[in-house]
């Protein structure tokens, strides 16, 4: 064992009993800061932009975690090739949070912020359930996958109504990955029709 590197036991910490936020102190002297970006779009087009990509952020959290929650409690005869698709489609998934996120940073707007801002602003549904089968695991899915694809295309929508074409043309990627998701799940899929 390494001398000195093991954290102090939490019983002996002053703060033991206190949410991270009750210990936080407030920073004296420290105003806030504004967290404009410079950018030629208009209020409005920043507003509406990032509000969409704060939606949009949220419900991709949402279907990663979902799509994840899936490949860990996959069971059944197929097992194995479905908890390497879901965790295939759960990397591709997360890798739109970041650039959402600096998108709406790249031009002025602000994103989210916890676990409860994400839960306020997804429209993709959770499951909470303890156990679904792997064929409900994957029509859900494709269902969740159809309805993002819609989702974009809305936010594509208020891009062009303001000229956005940088976050557009993100958006065009993301929904050929998500078509080809719900193409995968739903040839998946067939093996039950
Ligand atoms: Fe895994």
């Amino acid at each position: 064992m390494i001398e000195g590197r093991i954290k102090a036991p939490l019983t002996h910490s002053p703060g033991v009993g206190m949410t991270s936020r009750q210990m936080r102190k407030p920073l004296k002297g420290v105003t806030a800061v504004s967290l404009e970006t410079p950018t030629d779009l208009s209020p409005a087009a920043v507003a509406a932009v990032s509000e969409t990509l704060r939606q949009l952020l949220a419900d991709v959290f949402a279907l990663y975690v979902k799509t994840k929650s899936f490949h860990w409690h996959m069971s059944g005869p197929h097992f194995h090739d479905y908890h390497l698709l879901l965790d295939k489609q759960a990397t591709e998934i997360f890798a739109m949070t970041d650039p959402i996120a600096k998108r709406s940073r790249k031009i002025g707007g602000t994103t989210l912020h916890s676990i409860g801002d994400i839960a306020q602003h997804q429209r993709l549904l959770d499951n909470n359930e303890q156990f679904t089968t792997a064929r409900s695991m994957l029509e859900e899915l494709s269902a969740d996958s159809r309805c993002l694809t819609k989702l974009m295309r809305t936010a594509h929508g208020v891009c062009d109504e303001f000229n956005d074409v940088a976050t557009a043309s993100l958006l065009e990627i993301w929904i050929d990955e998500a078509e080809r998701r719900t193409w995968f799940l739903h040839e998946t899929l067939h093996g039950w029709n």
